[in-house]
């Protein structure tokens, strides 16, 4: 960064003028009511959590108490916050702090990591406050706010991108440990006030004259969202059997694609004529009709396939209707097979 300042000198001096400094887990530097606090703010926003952590305190002063507890109450107190395993994996922990640990947390972040639910992130963070270590957070705020502010492309999520992220942290840290607070917090703080997600309110911003995305107006595009998976490509045979200028429909089952409507067989035309006891006296491919639904892309390949005249008898296949081919387009079949229908009843479109 080309300035006479460092970003953690600009980030600690942005944290003491404009960062938060009142939220109910600062000025302690109680390990218990830190590590309470970052669990809960995980995946939940500040304004959700301050009612939450005032009566887990009330309820657990300390992480004895914690300890003690039946998994009921913890889960009573914890309901609304939402994913649980947080609030198991929070009650295992102080268990483990209690019989393992005497009582006292691990006063490192390696140490802290070890616990049931304590990442990285969370370790760091807990070490940073409580014992001024100097180590990095790298939680999701923060990755948007390094993304941006050098010009990190791909997805933060990616094991490469990751890695490069926490390599970044590493180098950022502030020389003097008794910054460490003021640092993580600024982090924190940076990524929730102001390089929000949507439109950064980047005039504000300690990096303005820096960041890449700033100067590349790339602000919305990065992070880099998760690449989309590659949709599934599947194909299906589709056989369009007609006698006496009839076609045969069969109505699906209500689960599953199409379900309810009505729809031409679908496999070999061979074993689908065999199993309905029908002869081909024609058979004829069309051309192939693509179709994408939501969660993949289909072929279908139509056959059609003329029998004999079923007669009176005949027509009452189990299961399906024939339908003359003029109705056949309007009588409740999907999209893609009304198209195919469309190239039986009418071969001139
Ligand atoms: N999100 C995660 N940790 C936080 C903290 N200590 N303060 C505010 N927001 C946070």
């Amino acid at each position: 960064m080309p300035q006479e300042q460092s970003f953690a000198e600009r980030l600690v001096g942005w944290q003491r003028a404009a960062g938060r400094h009142d939220l109910p887990w600062q000025r302690t530097r109680d390990p218990y009511r830190v590590w309470l606090s970052e669990i809960m703010l995980q995946q939940t926003q500040v304004a959700t959590v301050i009612p939450y952590y005032a009566r887990f305190l009330e309820a657990f002063p300390d992480v004895a108490a914690l300890a003690a507890a039946p998994a009921e109450q913890v889960l009573a107190l914890w309901a609304g916050l939402g994913y649980y395993a947080r609030a198991r994996n929070l009650h295992r922990c102080a268990q483990q702090v209690v019989a393992v640990h005497g009582g006292f947390f691990p006063k490192t972040a390696a140490g802290l990591a070890e616990l049931p639910g304590i990442g990285r992130s969370t370790a760091a963070a807990v070490a940073a406050f409580c014992y001024a270590e100097r180590t990095a957070i790298l939680d999701g705020n923060v990755k948007r706010v390094l993304c941006r502010v050098f010009g990190i492309d791909g997805f933060p999520g990616s094991t490469a991108v990751d890695r490069k992220l926490w390599a970044l942290a590493e180098t950022l840290l502030p020389e003097a440990a008794d910054d460490m607070p003021a640092y993580t917090q600024g982090l924190m703080d940076l990524g929730a006030t102001l390089c929000t997600r949507g439109l950064p309110h980047c005039p504000a911003c300690p990096f303005a004259d820096v960041c890449v995305a700033r100067r590349d107006g790339r602000q919305r595009e990065l992070p880099a969202p998760k690449p989309r998976a590659a949709v599934p490509e599947r194909e299906s045979t589709f056989v369009l059997i007609v006698a006496d200028n009839r076609l045969l429909l069969e109505r699906r089952p209500p689960a599953g694609l199409w379900g309810g409507l009505l729809v031409p067989p679908e496999g070999e035309p061979e074993a689908v004529l065999a199993a309905r006891g029908l002869l081909a006296v024609d058979r004829r491919e069309l051309p192939f009709l693509k179709h994408a639904f939501t969660h993949f892309r289909l072929t279908l390949k139509p056959v059609l396939c003329r029998v004999a005249s079923q007669g009176k008898a005949g027509l009452a296949e189990p299961g399906g209707e024939w339908i003359e081919l003029e109705r056949a387009a309007e009588a409740g079949v999907p999209t893609p097979i009304r198209k195919l229908i469309s190239l039986v009843a009418n071969p001139a479109d």
